[in-house]
């Protein structure tokens, strides 16, 4: 059916879904019902300012998935693993989440009529990512624990007869996330040289570098992207190369200590010649603000790592094996804005965000105006 109400919707023009964009890249069948809500296709927007900053006639764009159908780059992977467990005959989805995730799989199993349960963090996630959860109708479970702890409660839930996990240890999520770096090689005619992205539970790092490989061995690109991964200082466990077992960050949605891809994250970043670096919470905010005022993109925190990452490596303290100064000069770089901002207004509307009050007439405005000028 789903199949069928996305041919006539792209016979009227309009957009279609991850699966039936790239279905000869997916592990999908004439059997495979494909519950879709029009992901991917995301914008690539350039980003004049970022490349001034940069130098060297680098261009760099933004690959930004904010503008998925729930807010995130999960929906990708969602439309997958949701239509795998519809085929396979499942009745309820569950997954751990800091919140897109949970979104992301409530909608899909609205969309789809089968239920959905998400384990959260009690009190950790962003209300916009939570507000969804609920409206979509799935059973909102919070835990007073984290979500490493969620994420294995999820797992002990796996071997339950019709339950399908859709966190990204179920491999039909990352074969749907790679589809953002075939778009990415589709509009750019070849590979980024240099690819910048948040890493929480390191799955869309690990999806992205399959998806580049993959174009690259059908010879789609003739390059393969330096894969740079940005944890937030506070929940590092792949940089400090241990597991964190209090993840501290502001940037909610990468608070996490034991990454699931860990292993296969840190594969991509060592097999391209990248890195992975951190950030502290006061570079994440910095960039947030800076991308929203500045190129006019808002985007949630933990997106705005690559951003705050990217102005790291262009700045005195990049590390050592940063692989910026490497690139040749008039080189493409990508940074992924993984959520969109509006998911998590309350982390930008602190004391400093408070609306000039005025008189209403013309005169007290233009004294505004005046002293804004
Ligand atoms: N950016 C955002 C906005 C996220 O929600 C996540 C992960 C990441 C980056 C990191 O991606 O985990 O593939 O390395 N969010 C998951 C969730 C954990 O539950 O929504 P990753």
């Amino acid at each position: 059916m789903g199949s069928l109400m996305n041919d006539s919707l792209s016979a009227m023009g309009a957009s279609i879904g991850v699966i039936e964009r790239y279905r000869e890249y997916l592990p999908v069948s004439d059997r495979t019902p494909i519950i879709s809500l029009l992901e991917g296709s995301t914008p690539l927007i350039p980003s004049p300012r970022l490349s001034s900053i940069v130098g060297r006639g680098c261009r760099v764009y933004l690959k930004y998935e904010g503008l998925n159908p729930t807010g995130s780059f999960k929906d990708r992977g969602m439309t997958v693993a949701v239509s795998k467990a519809v085929e396979a005959g499942a009745n309820f989805i569950v997954c751990a989440s800091t919140g897109n995730t949970s979104a992301s799989a409530a909608a899909y199993a609205a969309r789809s009529g089968i239920r959905c349960a998400v384990l959260l963090p009690a009190g950790k996630i962003a209300m916009g990512k939570l507000a969804q959860a609920f409206v979509y109708g799935a059973v909102v479970i919070g835990l007073e624990s984290n979500f490493d702890q969620c994420l294995q409660l999820v797992r002990d839930l796996s071997t339950e007869p019709g339950i399908a996990v859709v966190n990204s240890i179920n491999p039909y999520r990352l074969e749907g996330q790679k589809t953002a770096a075939f778009e990415i090689v589709d509009a750019l005619g070849d590979a980024p040289h240099l690819h910048l992205l948040p890493v929480g539970n390191a799955g869309n790092t690990t999806a992205y570098w399959k998806g580049y490989v993959q174009y690259y061995g059908l010879k789609r690109a003739t390059r393969l992207p330096r894969m740079l991964g940005f944890q937030a200082a506070g929940a590092a466990p792949i940089y400090y190369d241990r597991v964190i077992e209090h993840p501290e960050t502001a940037a909610s949605a990468i608070r996490i200590g034991n990454p699931a891809s860990w292993q296969q994250a840190k594969r991509a970043f060592q097999e391209s010649g990248g890195a992975i670096e951190i950030v502290s919470d006061e570079e994440i905010f910095a960039a947030q603000s800076w991308l929203a005022s500045h190129e006019g993109v808002f985007v949630e925190p933990a997106s705005a790592s690559s951003i705050a990452g990217l102005m790291k490596c262009c700045s005195q303290t990049a590390c050592t094996q940063c692989p910026l100064p490497s690139i040749p000069d008039n080189a493409t770089i990508v940074c992924t804005l993984t959520g969109h901002g509006l998911k998590d207004v309350a982390s930008v509307l602190n004391d400093r965000v408070k609306p000039v009050s005025a008189r209403p007439d013309k005169a007290a405005i233009m004294s505004v105006l005046e002293r804004a000028r």
